[in-house]
């Protein structure tokens, strides 16, 4: 591996600041586990078109690495070091966006999880995600009430019972060739999992891009009944569980995309008129700091004019603060959507 392993027309972030002073310093460096800067820049290096390009194969890898991760996230997440990210979990009230449910299809919020003294999913052995997996499925069966449900392993399910859970949505696909290149596919479908409750607003994928992806969502826009559901989970898991977390980075994720809340918090909305003023909507989403995904997801096209919006930031802001712009940037977007 040398700097020049980036194809010319690779625009990542991961390009621009690994200079040859920085490739130099940390080319022969590794984290306690083993991870080196040829495995967390792989992905960047095999895919000239990621945007970001670098993944994090233990939580060490923040440290060790931090000539080149400090910069990347500083100019991603608009977030230099010296400051703290702030949790706040507490309880919302809000009034539904969209209770006649005329542009709303669905809202959903997740946010990722690793645990402390294990690898991160790109770099883990597969002895080690079973044991992850267990400690998992011990936790998730703490769950109480409304969040209780059960956990379907993918190596014993079969494939009728795959296709069902795909057609509900409900299951997670191997990684694509981002996260391929990163390492995360290694072992697929190894101890890999989907918990559901049993009334379906709330899942864990076990074993994906993260060791946890922790989901909220119903198919309404009542966004404090979906935040209030995932923070309740958080604390139950949070008693069994221990997460990486860094004092200014917060949560630690496989991607740097996804530190501090390591939240994404979004709704399908369809919107008919906008499709057609698509700069009006990108100044809303611009103004309110939301991002637009296709329908199917990340990397996905617009079907049917619904889309994914969701939040952009998610360091060095409050899992709070988050749904409160949210929230005022989806009734902006309404308000426009029916002035049109
Ligand atoms: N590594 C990819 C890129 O740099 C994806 C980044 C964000 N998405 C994610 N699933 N972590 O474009």
């Amino acid at each position: 591996m040398s700097l020049s392993a980036f194809p010319q027309e690779s625009g990542s972030l991961v390009k621009k600041h690994l200079s040859r002073e920085i490739y130099k310093a940390l080319e022969h460096k590794q984290t306690c586990s083993g991870f080196t800067l040829a495995k967390a820049i792989n992905s960047g290096v095999k895919n000239p078109d990621s945007a970001i390009g670098i993944y994090a194969g233990d939580a060490q890898s923040y440290d060790t690495f931090s000539q080149l991760f400090d910069p990347v996230i500083s100019e991603y997440h608009g977030f230099s070091k010296g400051k703290k990210h702030k949790s706040d979990i507490t309880k919302l009230d809000l009034p539904s966006l969209d209770p006649e449910g005329k542009f709303i299809r669905s809202t959903r919020i997740r946010v990722a999880r690793n645990l402390n003294g294990f690898c991160f999913p790109c770099h883990i052995s597969l002895p080690r995600r079973k044991e992850l997996e267990n400690k998992i499925i011990t936790a998730l069966s703490f769950l109480k009430k409304d969040l209780k449900g059960n956990y379907f392993s993918f190596e014993q399910m079969d494939k009728k019972k795959i296709q069902q859970l795909e057609k509900k949505n409900l299951i997670f696909k191997k990684g694509d060739r981002f996260q391929d290149a990163a390492g995360i596919n290694s072992d697929f479908p190894g101890c890999r999992g989907v918990f559901c409750s049993f009334n379906k607003k709330f899942m864990v994928w076990v074993n994906e891009e993260d060791h946890l992806r922790i989901i909220s969502l119903e198919k309404t826009s009542d966004i404090s009944s979906v935040y209030n559901r995932l923070c309740r989970a958080l604390m139950s898991l949070n008693r069994g569980l221990e997460f990486a977390r860094d004092e200014t980075y917060g949560y630690l994720t496989s991607c740097p995309t996804n530190i501090g809340t390591s939240m994404r918090a979004g709704v399908h909305i369809q919107l008919e008129k906008l499709e057609q003023e698509k700069d009006l909507l990108g100044n809303l989403c611009l103004e309110y700091n939301l991002q637009i995904r296709g329908t199917l997801g990340e990397k996905t096209k617009i079907k049917n004019a619904v889309f994914d919006i969701s939040n952009r930031q998610r360091l060095g802001v409050t899992e709070h603060g988050i749904i409160s712009n949210l929230y005022q940037g989806l009734m902006a977007i309404i308000k426009a959507e029916k002035n049109l």
